[in-house]
């Protein structure tokens, strides 16, 4: 292992050669229109971003990423920054600024929030990131006596549900999760309770999936249906009213339900009723339900594609560490080691936000793992995570998933180069910088679910994004 000497951009890094950044934009709507093709559509980002550190010899580089050209109003260049030396500079906020910069270059309209510029788009430099981050670090502090019985009651309401259809055949989980997630969310992370509306407890989560959707797609690329999708998808910003109908329902919802947290809000952290609304419904939709809704499935496949018997292990541990009085609880999951790797492993190699954008504050030189580069203020760094986790001056076999990867005492200081939540796994999100601030109950919660998975099932059989069976204790 290799990590020894890979350390932030406070590090000096002066017996580096200092190189001119390579790669170049190309000619002026050619160039960007070329690499949105090579994204989006035949190479894939993967691909595209892999083949130029190899043209570039360099993890560091410059290139144009979508959206661009022609209805987009966004400027497509940015530096690359594919390895864990280089793409730590973006967590250090005196170098770059995070106003506006959470897709990229182009934000989708504020209409869809609101009118006003939520949390994850606001710069550590404006007052109101400080007071809606730490609005939501309180609220999620809150909620942390009822985060286990809620987790637990809701997830066998999903399971009683998925067993008793399983016997007419497989059962895809893609929606009893984004139900149970959603019902989960709501209740833990707003106090509102899905179930006193009828109209959010049975469309609530596809309400929110179509707001997320129209928001995101031009973003996200689609390697198939081409070229229809880079013509009607990718070539053009989507008009809030699509979805005004499910955000403003969504928006009631939380303003009735969730009185008590909007409340807290604006007494004690100083929000209007309208800023605390908009912004703890964006954290429950987009934060929260969005990140939730990618991660939970990965860790399914991650188990699926499992050849090594994991899943055995997974029960031993859970079982040794639940006993039959204490039961699950944020502090027997935390003595779980082999279950929190396992999840660390499925974040590290399918990082839920793949992307992270950053505009430098100043110049300023930036260290990949063998060279110094020069950053001019103003230009916008680009991170692709999912390359960036497979590090190989970082990661042993990094290609390969290792479910006991972080554990014992070395794997714990691995922790310090796992990226997922836009700082490393072992820092702490404050009003002062731009990490996830849900990072430690995103990972406790994930291990619970798959705790949760083994205190009630031996195994479970998954394929196609679906369950096909499962096996029961014997009591
Ligand atoms: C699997 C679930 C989640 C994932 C993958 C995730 C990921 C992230 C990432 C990558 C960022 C940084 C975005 C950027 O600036 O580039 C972020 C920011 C944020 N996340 Fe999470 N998140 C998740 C769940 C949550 C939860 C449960 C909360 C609940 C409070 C939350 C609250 C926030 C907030 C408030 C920010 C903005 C931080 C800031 O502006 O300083 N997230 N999240």
């Amino acid at each position: 292992m290799a990590n020894n000497d890979i350390t932030s951009s406070s590090s000096s890094s002066s017996s580096l050669p200092v190189r001119e950044i390579p790669g170049s934009y190309g000619l002026p709507l050619l160039g960007p229109l070329t690499d949105r093709f090579n994204y989006s559509w035949f190479q894939g980002p993967e691909k595209f971003f892999r083949k130029r550190i190899e043209k570039n010899k360099s993890t560091v580089f410059r290139t144009n990423v979508p959206p661009s050209f022609p209805f987009f109003l966004a400027n497509p260049n940015v530096v690359a920054v594919l390895d864990c030396k280089s793409f730590a500079h973006m967590f250090d906020m005196e170098l770059v600024e995070k106003k506006n910069t959470l897709v990229g270059d182009w934000m989708p309209s504020t209409r869809f929030t609101g009118d006003r510029r939520v949390c994850a788009y606001l710069d550590t430099s404006e007052p109101q990131h400080e007071q809606i981050k730490n609005f939501a670090m309180d609220t999620l502090k809150r909620s942390s006596t009822v985060w286990v019985p809620t987790l637990t009651t809701l997830l066998d309401t999903m399971w009683d549900n998925i067993e008793s259809q399983l016997a007419s055949g497989p059962v895809s989980y893609l929606v009893p999760i984004q139900k149970f997630i959603f019902a989960f969310t709501s209740l833990c992370i707003a106090g509102a309770d899905p179930a006193n509306s009828p109209d959010i407890a049975d469309k609530g989560y596809m309400r929110m999936d179509r707001w997320l959707a129209v928001q995101l797609l031009p973003s996200v690329p689609i390697t198939t249906f081409q070229p229809l999708v880079e013509i009607f998808l990718h070539s053009f910003p989507y008009p809030y009213f699509l979805v005004s109908r499910d955000y403003n329902k969504l928006y009631k919802f939380v303003e009735n339900e969730a009185k008590e947290v909007i409340s807290r809000g604006q007494t004690e952290f100083k929000l209007s009723k309208e800023d605390a609304t908009h912004n703890l419904l964006f954290i429950l939709g987009f934060n929260a339900f969005g990140g939730f809704s990618i991660l939970f499935p990965s860790l399914l496949s991650a188990l699926a594609s499992d050849k090594t018997g994991i899943q055995e292990k997974l029960r031993k541990e859970v079982r040794e560490k639940v006993g039959p009085a204490s039961g699950l609880s944020l502090r027997s999951v935390q003595e779980m080691d082999l279950v929190q790797s396992f999840v660390y492993e499925t974040l590290r190699l399918n990082p839920p936000v793949p992307l992270q954008y950053g505009r430098a504050r100043k110049d300023f030189e930036l260290s990949s793992h063998d060279s110094v580069f020069k950053i001019k203020k103003g230009e916008l760094l680009c991170g692709y995570q999912p390359l960036v986790m497979r590090d190989p001056k970082v990661f042993d076999d990094p290609e390969t998933f290792v479910p006991d990867r972080f554990t014992g005492e070395k794997g714990k200081e691995l922790l310090t180069y796992l990226y997922w939540s836009n700082g490393p796994q072992s820092g702490m999100p404050s009003g002062s910088n731009k990490q996830c601030a849900g990072k430690d109950y995103v990972t406790l919660t994930t291990s619970l679910f798959l705790a949760h998975m083994f205190l009630r099932y031996d195994s479970v059989t998954i394929a196609n994004a679906s369950f096909t069976a499962v096996d029961k204790p014997t009591p």
